[in-house]
């Protein structure tokens, strides 16, 4: 039984404990390392392919149903990553979310049933102002999960920060998250507002959500 019981603790990826206890305790978690650098190269040469290839499209707001493209709020382009996908490097990645998924179902009982992950370019001085995930019409976000694909040389001064508004007791706490390659931020999508700062350079991310039925 102990032996069982060893087996399934060592198949646990020990950052996914630091996650869980960071969203139990505070609402979001910040992972270095969350993709590992082989699976960022991969990931980020493939956005680049397809992004040179005109398959991303112009950002919008708001849903199927009620959707509006906005350059004053969002200047992003995205590509919807393919649930049923045989591309390598996507099968990996959306195995990396689902080792999450298992783990945050079994220890959270969040009832995580499906994901949604897109590829983001934002092009040198786009931003995403301040907003909240989770639709009006649609509360099946649960967890919104950013991933970042920039190079190696991604440096503070280059912007393109994350900024997390976290309620503190005393009043609100800004929290700068630099997209450094392999970083993930993890946060609840019906809670935490959080604004993509313009770069001078162009950032890349995998972004997505982790939802009820
Ligand atoms: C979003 C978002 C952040 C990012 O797409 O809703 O907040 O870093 N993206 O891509
Ligand atoms: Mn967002």
């Amino acid at each position: 039984m102990e032996e069982l019981f060893e087996q399934l603790a060592f198949s646990i990826n020990p950052l996914d404990e630091s996650v869980i206890d960071d969203i139990l305790q505070n609402g979001h978690s910040v992972i270095d390392g969350f993709l590992e650098e082989n699976l960022v190269l991969s990931l980020r040469t493939d956005l680049l392919k397809k992004y040179e290839d005109d398959c991303f499209k112009k950002a919008a707001i708001g849903n199927r149903t009620n959707e509006t493209i906005k350059t004053g709020i969002r200047g992003d382009f995205i590509l919807w990553i393919y649930e049923h996908t045989t591309d390598y490097s996507h099968r990996l990645f959306l195995d990396r979310i689902n080792d999450l998924v298992v783990y945050l179902n079994k220890t959270c009982f969040l009832g995580i049933l499906r994901t949604e992950f897109h590829y983001a370019v934002y092009p040198e001085g786009k931003f995403y102002k301040r907003h909240l995930d989770a639709f009006e019409n649609d509360d099946r976000r649960k967890l919104s999960v950013v991933c970042n694909l920039n190079e190696d040389d991604w440096l503070p001064e280059h912007g393109g920060e994350l900024v997390l508004y976290l309620k503190g007791t005393a009043g609100e706490v800004p929290k700068t998250v630099y997209p450094f390659p392999g970083r993930a931020a993890v946060f609840e999508s019906r809670v935490l507002e959080h604004e993509v700062k313009a770069a001078i350079r162009q950032r890349l991310s995998i972004t997505g959500w982790l939802k009820t039925r």
